[in-house]
């Protein structure tokens, strides 16, 4: 039988500029009015605070460090340029990406191209000015010498490496060169009488799938042995680039997670109702009336995060012998980080203006959205969390509802969650989605019935409240 209990509750941790934010009617009239829906707001003191958090955890450990802010992950310029404003460097992974970069004003020396297709244009930029490298096959570098060849230029390259070994065996990745070949490759062909006479060897580079930190600290070890060996070798390292997906925890409450996850699995056995669209299991199946499969979303709330979670890194030891930290100090190896989400932690919230309300056929609420599904999308089967509303609730008339989408898709559901609401919205409230703006937006939003990509703004502080600052799309 099924039973009526309440939706589960997901609530998002909030930095203060957000609730008061939501409560700025007039603000978010002109912004609305200025630039319609949807909207992502950006707080950039937030950025500062993470980069804060990083470079504390390397200064404990005196290590030598440089962060590189992912670019990818967000696509305003005024971000990049707060790279810039706390002297971090910009991790870019595309031609558009290091124009931007660089019309910002970021020092070549702190600029690093990582992209997965480089194309001639880009690697021409990058032999140009003079920026780093991070070659993944022999085809990026015979491009890449034969470009810096035609004027003459020694051109600065790390070298992306993977199938690292880990307890559960060798790490597979689509990227990079294998770690039992890259010394070889490394030393035979960028010596100066090698085949790629103008690259310059400068360093190591892996960006892992995943959030393991003890990958990383096997995959950290296992960069340190390679360069000490390259070293003997004739080829100093300067730096090992440990890439980004740090952890971030979005959520304020470990048993709410815990109990979604639980009242999840009970309405795709069907003891309650529904708690997602169609009861969408998220990864979760029912077969032979067991559940099986797993949770296929982010994990919204997670313990080891941010800071903890570089800690973690760096207090790794492998095969139980010197830790990650104690192995690098005073080696003169810098340690570069290219966070992308973490360093957005707080920084951003999607905002969508409600456009009509309705009832389906089966009774449900449906609160139709100035928005896509592609804007709140992510590898996440759903984004999950409670939104943040912008209107006065009405006492006692609670209401569920789902959140539909501008596309023509049966799909276009903007949240799978079903959500209660203190009661139902009207035309023209405001919807928040938290945290999203900063990154998830950014990855996979498409401009399907020619829709314009949703627009990036800044705030900042006044003495009572917040200002829109600046538009920043790109
Ligand atoms: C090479 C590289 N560096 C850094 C990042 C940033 O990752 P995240 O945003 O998870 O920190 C990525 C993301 O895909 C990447 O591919």
């Amino acid at each position: 039988m099924k039973s009526k209990n309440k939706l589960p509750k997901l609530s998002p941790i909030l930095s203060d500029w957000m609730p008061k934010l939501m409560k700025d009617k007039m603000l978010l009239d002109t912004l609305f009015g200025d630039w319609g829906s949807p909207l992502n707001v950006h707080y950039l003191p937030e950025f500062d605070k993470n980069i804060q958090k990083f470079r504390k955890v390397f200064e404990n450990h005196r290590i030598p460090y440089q962060l590189f802010y992912a670019h990818k992950a967000n696509k305003s310029k005024s971000v990049v340029n707060r790279a810039k404003e706390n002297r971090i460097g910009v991790d870019t992974a595309s031609e558009r990406e290091l124009l931007q970069a660089l019309e910002v004003g970021v020092s070549p020396e702190l600029l690093v191209i990582t992209a997965a297709i480089k194309t001639e244009k880009l690697l021409q930029m990058a032999v140009e000015n003079n920026v780093l490298v991070i070659l993944d096959n022999q085809d990026e570098c015979d491009l890449l010498n034969s470009i810096a060849q035609k004027t003459d230029k020694q051109t600065p390259v790390g070298f992306r490496v993977s199938g690292f070994y880990t307890d559960t065996g060798k790490l597979y990745s689509r990227f990079g060169f294998d770690i039992d070949e890259v010394e070889s490759f490394i030393v035979t062909t960028c010596s100066p009488k090698g085949k790629y006479s103008h690259l310059t060897y400068k360093g190591l580079h892996f960006h892992l799938n995943g959030y393991s930190t003890e990958e990383r600290g096997a995959a950290l070890s296992q960069c340190f042995f390679l360069a000490e060996k390259l070293k003997t070798q004739g080829f100093t390292s300067q730096f090992i680039d440990i890439g980004g997906g740090v952890l971030i925890n979005y959520l304020k409450s470990k048993n709410e997670w815990e109990i979604f996850r639980e009242e999840l699995k009970k309405a795709v056995k069907g003891e309650r109702e529904e708690i997602t669209f169609n009861n969408d299991g998220l990864g979760y199946q029912l077969i032979d009336n067991q559940i099986q499969g797993a949770l296929a979303t982010y994990p919204f709330f997670n313990e080891e995060n941010d800071d903890i979670f570089l800690e973690k890194i760096l207090n790794f030891r492998y095969k139980n012998k010197a830790s990650v930290s104690e192995l690098l100090r005073n080696k003169n190896i810098e340690i570069r980080l290219e966070p992308g989400r973490s360093l957005l932690n707080q920084v951003g919230i999607t905002l969508a203006r409600v456009a009509f309300r309705k009832k389906d056929m089966k009774g449900r609420w449906l609160v139709g959205l100035e928005m896509s599904m592609s804007q709140l999308k992510s590898s996440s089967a759903d984004f999950l969390l409670d939104p943040l509303t912008a209107f006065v609730p009405a006492p006692n008339h609670p209401v569920e509802v789902y959140f539909t989408g501008a596309y023509c898709l049966e799909q276009d559901i903007v949240l799978k969650r079903r959500i209660t609401l203190p009661n139902l919205p009207q035309i023209g409230d405001i919807v928040g989605f938290v945290n999203t703006a900063g990154y998830m937006i950014h990855f996979f939003e498409t401009q399907a019935h020619l829709f314009h990509l949703s627009v990036n703004l800044s705030i900042a502080t006044s003495k009572e409240s917040y200002q829109y600052q600046d538009f920043n799309n790109f």
